[in-house]
């Protein structure tokens, strides 16, 4: 019989179960794309209800789609443990981001049922709506809203690059639910995830003991030139708006490197309104960001870039509008949930680091609420947000052993 240390997840049946799903929304190059809420997105929901209900999980849905699978626990005066990640990926993503975490949460219930355990206080399996933010921003949507970060009517008026709405884009895949946004209530949060950076694999260590996450600032920006043609208009008269977004470009990039190296500063996105080979670009939106898990950092380099847009709008003659979508505080995550974490590790026997997250997360929103941490597992050559993404299966096995044994501990095993 195995007695509850011994106790560990069916690392096959895990890995089999990424690799099911990874086939929806899988892209040629071995990725996947499934963008939040789309038509891939509604058919992963639907797999992971079926797969929830089937091992015994009542499956609630909340109005922004944030997906809650209850399992009863001996004290239902608890509110229960949440634990997983999201199911959405990025337009070329991988298999691992956010999925891990998800999959991993049902491996551990189904580890349970198993072995006929019952936790004090009840579980509950997420799946958080919208978590990248490539389609609709913010990232971290449904935990944010879910958080009261964000109102409900603000989230559901939010449209893609093709002027959907989030609330259009919910009732289409039918994932509007009924529950209020914010009413599940929940004790605590512990995510599982790959790290997407390259610490733990070049120090050769197994899980990453996160304690910190990284502030955020994301703009969207919009630059206004004149068009004009690019053969007869002398250089000095030009008002180039491309022009202007390239000294941004190198302004943030700049700005982040100055403050390195805990700034990091990404221009991702930039939309010229109507390009044309032979006419000098007269409008572009683009989207821009900064990162560190330093809030004094962070307001330095958004500062900086506020005097930089200015000296270049106004040298160039152009007009540059540059808003703040979204802005988190650094995250500081809950100490009984680290070392909730750290002791899963240790009592597993495997190596391990204290880790500042570099993404941004869903645990980032649950920690203003509740305990949280997160566990991490090395990918390959740190590449995420790519369809390259790669994790090992021992790696991936050991995190979601780590995420057993941490829910155990903060959940209390059999009386
Ligand atoms: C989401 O993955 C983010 O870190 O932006
Ligand atoms: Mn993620
Ligand atoms: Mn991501």
């Amino acid at each position: 019989m195995t007695t509850l240390p011994n106790l560990r997840i069916d690392g096959d049946r895990l890995w089999d179960t990424i690799m099911e799903t990874a086939r929806i929304g899988a892209t040629q190059k071995d990725g996947v794309r499934r963008l939040t809420l789309s038509e891939e997105d509604r058919r992963m929901r639907d797999w992971f209800r079926g797969a929830c209900e089937a091992a015994g999980l009542t499956v609630t849905v909340d109005g922004l789609g944030n997906m809650f699978a209850l399992r009863p626990g001996r004290d239902m005066s608890r509110a229960p443990l949440g634990f997983g990640s999201h199911l959405d990926t990025q337009p070329t993503g991988g298999k691992f981001d956010g999925i891990l975490g998800t999959l991993a949460a049902l491996e551990v219930v189904r580890t349970l049922n198993e072995a006929c355990i019952e936790t004090e206080t009840p579980l509950c399996v997420c799946n958080w709506t919208n978590e990248e933010g490539s389609r609709f921003a913010p990232a971290l949507m449904g935990s944010l809203a879910h958080v009261g970060d964000f109102t409900v009517e603000d989230i559901l008026s939010r449209t893609d690059a093709e002027g959907v709405s989030v609330a259009q884009a919910l009732d289409t895949i039918g994932y509007r639910g009924t529950q209020k946004v914010g009413a599940q209530p929940l004790s605590g949060f512990v995510e599982l995830h790959i790290e997407q950076g390259p610490i733990l694999e070049a120090e050769g260590k197994t899980i990453g003991v996160v304690e910190h996450g990284q502030g955020i600032i994301w703009y969207n920006g919009r630059i206004t030139g004149f068009e004009s043609h690019a053969g007869s208009t002398p250089m000095p008269l030009r008002r180039d708006a491309l022009a202007a977004l390239s000294e941004i470009v190198l302004a943030i990039e700049g700005l982040a490197i100055a403050h390195g190296p805990h700034a990091v500063g990404t221009v991702g996105e930039a939309v010229i309104a109507t390009p044309s080979r032979n006419v000098i670009p007269g409008e572009i939106a683009f989207s821009g960001e900064f990162r560190s898990p330093d809030a004094d950092t962070l307001e330095t380099v958004h500062q900086g870039l506020q005097e930089k847009v200015a000296e270049i709008a106004a040298r160039r003659r152009v007009t540059i509008a540059l808003d703040v979508v979204w802005r988190k505080a650094p995250t500081h995550f809950a100490p009984a949930v680290i070392n909730a974490v750290r002791g899963a590790a240790d009592h597993l026997g495997l190596s391990h680091r204290p880790m500042v997250s570099g993404a941004g997360h869903d645990a980032f929103s649950l920690a203003a609420l509740v305990p949280t941490a997160m566990i991490f597992v090395p990918c390959k050559d740190g590449v995420s947000h790519n369809e390259l993404e790669s994790a090992e299966k021992t790696d991936c096995v050991a995190g979601a052993n780590v995420l057993l044994h941490a829910v155990l501990s903060l959940a209390g095993g059999p009386a």
